[in-house]
């Protein structure tokens, strides 16, 4: 058994803090009871710090989390700060910096929780989403012409490279046999009209699979397609790869049916390196300091954490805890519905990982 675990966090903004403080909570719980060490060290970015220092993330932001186990992350955006700023130089930063190229997306619908599909239940909603979390149309690359005046273009041009598509495709490969269910990856992709890079996806795809993985079955669903079999039969998927802006938008679509923003997390991962996990809600200015967000997700990025880690008893206990307190305990997942406060629910998972 491992002893210690250095953990980087960064609480963020809004919210951030308050459910941040009962994923920690949850987690030393765990640690007691399983035996493992952590060592936290929090740093404060966000937009608070922006406002104080100008500064975003300092230089040495990547050198220090390099020297991490994992980081975990609350909630970036302030509403006195720009929007893209925040977003840009911390969340995309760290991503890009730290080469977290997956976005590990579970769609799992717990017993208990509602969700807005019509006759879908939990037999029905549990697949995952591998994005691709480092190219596409956030690379970033493109600019204004004639910016300003009546002539004025803008140019967002979608980065797509063999080794980004690779290693993403192989990921979500591996990932598929792990789980072992319905050996299905499909690939979200756009081939009737983007005829360069959701061609190259579906080559390498098809390329690597057919090669290596030729125990997986391979589908393919258009994006336009996969938002409405997501609704209509989310029972036929299994792991969707999808490059990163399709991903941000299918995943959002993947987290109300699973129950919200209050129950989805995320992983950007480097498999290589250091991985960050989160809720992958935002920092709801509206509910901040009132005690009422729900802190399920962010415990939920910890159990991921967990796994990723190696300690798969500690993250099985901890998404049993969860699943005990969506069937027993809270009426609703939304803020300030589910019948107790914030620091309530991190205690009956805490105490409930304890038991
Ligand atoms: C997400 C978010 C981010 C994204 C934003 C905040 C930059 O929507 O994690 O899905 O677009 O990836
Ligand atoms: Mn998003």
């Amino acid at each position: 058994m491992a002893s210690g675990y250095k953990i980087a966090v960064i609480p963020g903004d809004g919210t951030g803090p308050e459910v941040i403080a009962e994923s920690l909570k949850v987690l030393k719980a765990a640690g007691n009871k399983y035996k493992v060490d952590f060592k936290f060290t929090e740093f404060n970015w966000g937009g608070e710090h922006y406002k104080a220092t100008g500064i975003v993330l300092p230089d040495d932001a990547f050198d220090t989390l390099r020297g991490f186990d994992a980081i975990l992350l609350g909630a970036i955006g302030h509403p006195d700060v720009k929007p893209g700023i925040l977003e840009k130089g911390l969340l995309l930063a760290l991503r890009f910096g730290l080469d977290h190229y997956i976005n590990l997306r579970p769609v799992k619908l717990y017993p208990g929780v509602k969700t807005p599909l019509k006759d879908k239940g939990p037999e029905d909603i549990d697949f995952v989403v591998v994005r691709e979390n480092t190219e596409g149309l956030y690379a970033g690359a493109g600019g204004f012409f004639k910016k300003g005046t009546p002539d004025e273009v803008a140019i967002q041009t979608s980065v797509n490279t063999r080794k980004g598509v690779e290693r993403c495709v192989r990921y979500a490969f591996d990932y598929c046999r792990k789980l072992n269910r319905k050996k299905t990856v499909t690939l979200c992709a756009k081939t009737n009209v983007l005829t360069y890079a959701s061609d190259l996806w579906e080559r390498v795809f098809h390329e690597v699979g057919e090669a290596d993985y030729p125990d997986v079955k391979r589908e393919y669903a258009h994006v336009d397609a996969t938002c409405m079999w997501m609704v209509k039969n989310p029972e036929w998927f299994d792991v969707i790869v999808v490059e990163n802006m399709f991903g941000d938008i299918i995943t959002d679509l993947g987290a109300i049916i699973q129950g919200g923003m209050g129950i989805a997390a995320g992983g950007n991962i480097n498999p290589q390196g250091v991985s960050m996990y989160e809720p992958i809600g935002g920092s709801a200015p509206k509910y901040t300091g009132k005690n009422v967000i729900n802190p399920l997700a962010s415990i939920c990025a910890i159990q991921m954490m967990m796994e990723d880690l190696g300690e798969s008893e500690m993250a099985q206990a901890i998404e049993q805890a969860v699943m005990w307190v969506c069937a027993n305990k809270i009426k609703d997942l939304g803020a300030g519905k589910m019948g107790y406060s914030t620091t309530e629910v991190g205690d009956i998972v805490a105490e409930k990982v304890a038991s």
